[in-house]
């Protein structure tokens, strides 16, 4: 039997295969019984605290309502609200919110804010997101890829393209080569996943059977895939400068309607872990595609409002697959 309680959640590989199961089994349930209107709280008097340092929408909401849905109570702390940081060491903040709290959720920057976290606080920590990994975004997306395929995971063909040198790259390629799946990913070399992570993954993969492609071809990489995924060329943090060269650089990774034909396969699904730039209806979505003479980035809007697009199950999914990972890490 699995019992994962008091753990944290701070990268893909701090679960095994069967404990990831486990979640999406547990989080498959907590969906239908929240649509059924059968849901019981199991986390009845937890308190949690929501520490962001980046903006969010998705993720402080799934874990807002899924919280409150159980149950718990939730204590968000915005960027700029705490002293993290400007006087107070992350090591202290933990020993602090370790005496009043039952779990933390942490999206920041660097991974060792998440790792410093956990081995400070004496309770489980879950990365909200860092620069390194979004580890409850993939659990999401083998959620929905698996509602969406009739093959059972280890079959199922994903391609990232675009900027896989950042949190999602690595997450999803941590997470299709710990449950052994085909995993693609399409992009220019300098932006694949950091050496040592795919280092790992393919030693991984040989016991999971994972197959795993990293490739500057588009075309060949996508030949097949049952999910096309992709993220912001430019992710949070990063100077706004650099989306000069990267629109450079990834412009041949663009999910159009022509990648998703060159899969081959009329089923093919389109996901993204939001915020997405595939039209011109924000202020920096203006912007960018007025001075670059664009009509999008990584996505067309074409492929984006299309019905191959699942891009708001994926969203849906956050809020039970967090609601998994508090139950299954807190429940008494
Ligand atoms: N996908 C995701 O993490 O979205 P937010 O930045 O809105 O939380
Ligand atoms: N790569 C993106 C993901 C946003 C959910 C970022 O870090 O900004």
């Amino acid at each position: 039997t699995i019992d994962l309680r008091g753990r944290s959640y701070l990268s893909e590989l701090d679960f095994t295969a069967p404990e990831i199961h486990h979640l999406l089994d547990l989080a498959t349930d907590l969906k239908k019984a929240k649509h059924a209107g059968t849901e019981q709280p199991r986390l009845t008097g937890k308190n949690l605290a929501l520490i962001f340092e980046k903006t969010s929408t998705r993720t402080r909401c799934a874990f807002e309502v899924a919280a409150a849905d159980q149950g718990a109570h939730t204590t968000y702390l915005g960027p700029g609200d705490t002293h993290i940081g400007a006087k107070e060491s992350i090591a202290d903040t933990a020993r602090v919110l370790g005496r009043m709290f039952d779990a933390i959720e942490y999206r920041g920057s660097a991974q060792s804010l998440v790792t410093d976290l956990a081995a400070h606080s004496g309770i489980p920590v879950y990365n909200g997101l860092t620069d390194t990994a979004h580890p409850t975004q993939s659990l999401c997306d083998v959620l929905t890829m698996r509602e969406h395929s009739p093959k059972p995971l280890p079959d199922i063909a994903y391609c990232y393209l675009g900027d896989a040198r950042n949190n999602m790259g690595n997450s999803l390629l941590s997470m299709g080569a710990l449950l052994g799946m085909d995993v693609r990913i399409a992009a220019p070399e300098a932006l694949w996943p950091d050496p040592g992570l795919v280092t790992t993954c393919r030693e991984l993969a040989e016991r999971s059977g994972a197959r795993i492609t990293l490739s500057e071809d588009a075309e060949t990489a996508v030949r097949g895939a049952d999910f096309l995924h992709t993220d912001v060329w430019v992710s949070m943090g990063e100077p706004a400068e650099t989306w000069g060269e990267r629109i450079d650089l990834l412009l041949p990774y663009q999910v159009d309607a022509k990648a998703l034909a060159a899969t081959g396969n009329p089923d093919v699904k389109f996901m993204h872990c939001l915020p997405a730039f595939h039209d011109r209806r924000t202020r920096l979505g203006q912007e960018l595609l007025r001075n670059y003479g664009l009509d999008a980035l990584e996505v067309t809007d074409e492929v984006f409002s299309s019905p191959a697009s699942i891009v708001f199950d994926q969203a849906e999914n956050r809020l039970h697959t967090i609601k998994a990972v508090l139950v299954a890490t807190l429940e008494d």
